[in-house]
């Protein structure tokens, strides 16, 4: 039986995905890289580094930049991006995630944040929605970041429970299959998650009645 929820963060429960889509082509145009449908999808989800790898190599070897680099252009975006977040506010949380989470904390399900963000933590407190919330996964303490199983795994832990009691909410195709490698049930939203058990078009269908629906359909 489910008995607990792990949410992805951007794309999920904040339209925080676009910042950092903005804020990594705007590296791409600076390297003269072109942004392509390919890295939009391939860098949801993933971590910082696995996006600066991912984007010089459609174009270049990564190994022709140096580390220092690599970790200049990891900061630089960082930047970008954490001038874009500094706009957040409780208006910007997604439709019907705020209503989703009141509910689910009425029927006493606890919830965790399963994001691969370093900024998790200060975009859900301008998001205003800390105290849904047993904790939130510390990516700089897990080995190896989505599509490995680490972060969901965590976040389980987080709330105490076995992973087969937990259900992952995530946006991206990376995240979908950390769930899966988890061994959690995956709520897929929108066009990348396509691969997730249970799958919603948009974060306002969701509710608890609507996922229940889902998952009876499951079994
Ligand atoms: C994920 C995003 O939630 O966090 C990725 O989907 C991002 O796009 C990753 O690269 C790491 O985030 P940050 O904020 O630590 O650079
Ligand atoms: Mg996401």
């Amino acid at each position: 039986d489910i008995k607990g929820f792990a949410f992805d963060l951007d794309g999920v429960l904040a339209d925080t995905a676009r910042f950092h889509s903005q804020a990594w082509q705007q590296i791409a145009l600076k390297l003269a890289i072109p942004w392509t449908e390919r890295l939009e999808a391939g860098i949801k989800g993933i971590d910082r580094a696995a996006s600066i790898a991912l984007i010089l190599n459609s174009v270049h070897r990564y190994d022709e930049f140096t580390a220092a680099e690599i970790n200049q252009l990891m900061q630089e975006k960082n930047q970008i991006y954490n001038e874009y977040i500094t706009t957040l506010t409780p208006k910007d949380v997604l439709p019907g995630i705020y209503q989703l989470l009141v509910e689910l904390k009425q029927h006493g399900f606890p919830m965790s944040v399963a994001s691969a963000s370093r900024n998790a933590p200060a975009i859900i407190a301008r998001l205003g929605i800390a105290d849904f919330f047993t904790g939130i996964v510390d990516p700089a303490k897990v080995s190896a970041g989505k599509p490995a199983p680490d972060i969901f795994l965590e976040a389980a832990q987080i709330l105490e429970l076995q992973p087969a009691q937990v259900i992952g909410v995530e946006d991206s195709s990376a995240g979908v299959a950390s769930i899966h490698a988890a061994g959690e049930t995956s709520l897929g939203i929108g066009p990348e998650a396509f691969q997730a058990q249970i799958h919603f078009d948009n974060t306002a269908e969701l509710s608890l009645t609507s996922i229940e629906a889902k998952l009876k359909s499951l079994h």
